[in-house]
Order: C-alpha cells, then structure tokens, then sequence
C-alpha cells in the first residue's frame, strides 16, 4: 500500500487554511452537540505513543476516543520495542493495528519517520519543533471567546519555541496578526523553511520590545521558558538560571496586561510555571482563559480525529 496519499497532521502546514477553518468551526460544533458524534468512531483505535510526560495531550486524545465510540491504546515508548527496534518497522506493525496514531516523540525527525512508514494517519502530539493540536485547540479557543480570528492581534510573549511555532502558522492561517515578541528562541525549535513561510505574510512580525509589541493586543499567550523535560533536569540547572534572568521581564502579569490598553485574553498552554511566565494572578483573573483552553483541547481532538478518518 501507498502511503503518500495519508492525511497526516505532523504540522499545521499539512492542512491548508480553509481544512483548518473547517476542523475548528467543526470543533464548536463538537463541543455544543457532543452526542450527534458519539458512535462516529465506532470499531475505531487510535495508538497514543508518549516519549515524554503529558496530562491534557494523553487525557484529550484518549477521553476523546471514549466519547467518539472508539478507543485508545496509551504506551509509553519505553515500554515498546520503539527504543530498540527500527522506529519505522515498528511504526508500520502499529499502522497495521489502528486507524490512527497519536505520537509525542522527543525528536522532530522521528514524527517523520514514524509517518512516513505508517498507513494511517499521524497526529503529532508534540515534538521540539511543533505543537500543532495545541495551536488548533488554541484558535478554536479565540474563535470560541471572540467571535472571530481574522484581523485579531495575537502576541506570543517569552521564548521562541515549538507551541510558538505552532501557533504563528495557525494564526496566520487564519487571518489573525501574529506578533512574536521575544528576547531569544530555543534553538531546538528553529525550523528555517518554516520562518521563511512565515516571513512571507504580512501577517507575522516579530518584536521584542515589550510595550510596542503588546499594545492593542486581543490575546497575549505564553508557555514555560524551558521545556518540560528540562525544567528538574540538574544538567539544566545552568541554563535554566540563565533564562529566568533573560526572560524575566517578559513574564506575563497585571504591569504587562496594562500596556494593551485593551481588555486582552490570556492564553497559556499549560503546564504553568507560576511566577515565572506568567504569575499566579493574571493566571487566574477573569481575563485567563487557560482552563477552557485546556478543555477545548479535548473539542478540537474530537474533531480533528473525525476530520482525518472522513467521518466529517
Ligand atoms: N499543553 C499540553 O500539551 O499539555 P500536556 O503536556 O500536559 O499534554
Ligand atoms: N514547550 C513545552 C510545551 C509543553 C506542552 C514543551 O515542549 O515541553
């Protein structure tokens, strides 16, 4: 069997803007009616496939399934053959299984070998250069609050990463104005072909001063300056120190929400790191809406899984 014809979802950029629009409208639709879905995936398995920790991403997709009639089979890499077997050989006796994959590997290149061996699709579920059902949930989560994406300011404050990088192609897909204001990006996160995608639309910029980059903003999002795996981590220790003190100034509080002149939403991915990316206030003002962010993670899922098996 080809694979090449396989709808995967390694990067927003594998569905086009109208495909997005549609998966979101489709999510809202979801979470009003949740019945009209629920034996929509009826026989169906998705494999979730976790090299790192996770709770919304392995929650949402496998409560997802349960809610769509399906099901879901969670492992954690380690406790595969994945770790000591040819990644694609493995990744094609799964395919031969499930009728879908879910996968947080820790390196980019993996998701890509695992996709191209598999036949079925691949949902990433996190890697060090994209976080795209996070940046779906994410955009159906301002729609959701705000009626609309289109001509919406949206600032990404702290450091450059893989939800940023997610998040800057979703919003510019959806007419949004995207505003990266940031002192550094996380050299793991560099995609080049993917900023230069980016640097062609009008709708992205970049600028690290604080109160240019965040004035009129309708949502400031942001996520922990070291990523999960890193943030115990006593190798870390060094560089975890180094990037408090540089990005302390772009933690997300009461001052920071001041300088929009606007009653702005914030938007976290979640874990937080409280009292450092943002603080324990702003987390939790009326302004926050991380918790239904969080919730919609399981909404855009539903139909984003539905979306990639045709059952939409
Ligand atoms: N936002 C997110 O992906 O959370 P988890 O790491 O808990 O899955
Ligand atoms: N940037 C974080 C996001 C976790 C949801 C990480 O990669 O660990």
């Amino acid at each position: 069997m080809t694979t090449d014809s396989i709808r995967h979802f390694r990067r927003i950029r594998d569905v086009s803007p109208d495909e997005l629009r549609f998966i979101i409208n489709k999510a809202i639709e979801i979470k009003q009616r949740p019945d009209a879905w629920s034996t929509a995936l009826t026989g169906k398995t998705l494999a979730m496939l976790f090299q790192k920790t996770s709770t919304r991403t392995r929650f949402s997709f496998e409560v997802g399934m349960t809610q769509l009639g399906g099901h879901a089979i969670f492992a954690e890499t380690r406790l595969t053959n994945i770790g000591i077997a040819d990644l694609a050989d493995e990744g094609l006796v799964i395919s031969r299984y499930v009728d879908v994959i879910m996968a947080r590997l820790k390196q980019s290149t993996d998701l890509m070998t695992l996709a191209s061996a598999s036949e079925v699709p691949v949902i990433n579920g996190l890697d060090e250069k994209y976080h795209p059902a996070q940046a779906l949930t994410d955009l159906m989560t301002i729609k959701e609050k705000l009626g609309r994406t289109a001509d919406l300011k949206i600032v990404y404050v702290g450091i450059a990463n893989n939800v940023s990088n997610s998040l800057a192609m979703a919003a510019v897909y959806s007419d949004a104005q995207f505003v990266l204001c940031v002192p550094e990006k996380d050299p793991d996160s560099d995609v080049p072909e993917h900023l230069a995608f980016l640097q062609e639309s009008s709708r992205y910029s970049e600028n690290p001063d604080i109160a240019e980059a965040v004035k009129d903003a309708d949502v400031i999002y942001t996520d922990t300056w070291i990523n999960l795996e890193y943030f115990t981590d006593p190798s870390f220790a060094e560089e975890k120190e180094r990037r408090i003190n540089t990005f302390t100034p772009y933690q997300v509080n009461e001052e920071m929400l001041a300088l929009t002149g606007k009653d702005t939403l914030v938007m976290h991915c979640l874990p937080a790191h409280k009292g450092y990316e943002v603080n324990e206030t702003v987390l939790y003002t009326p302004n926050s809406v991380v918790f239904d962010q969080a919730e919609n993670r399981l909404h855009a899922q539903k139909a984003l899984l539905l979306w990639l098996l045709n059952k939409l």
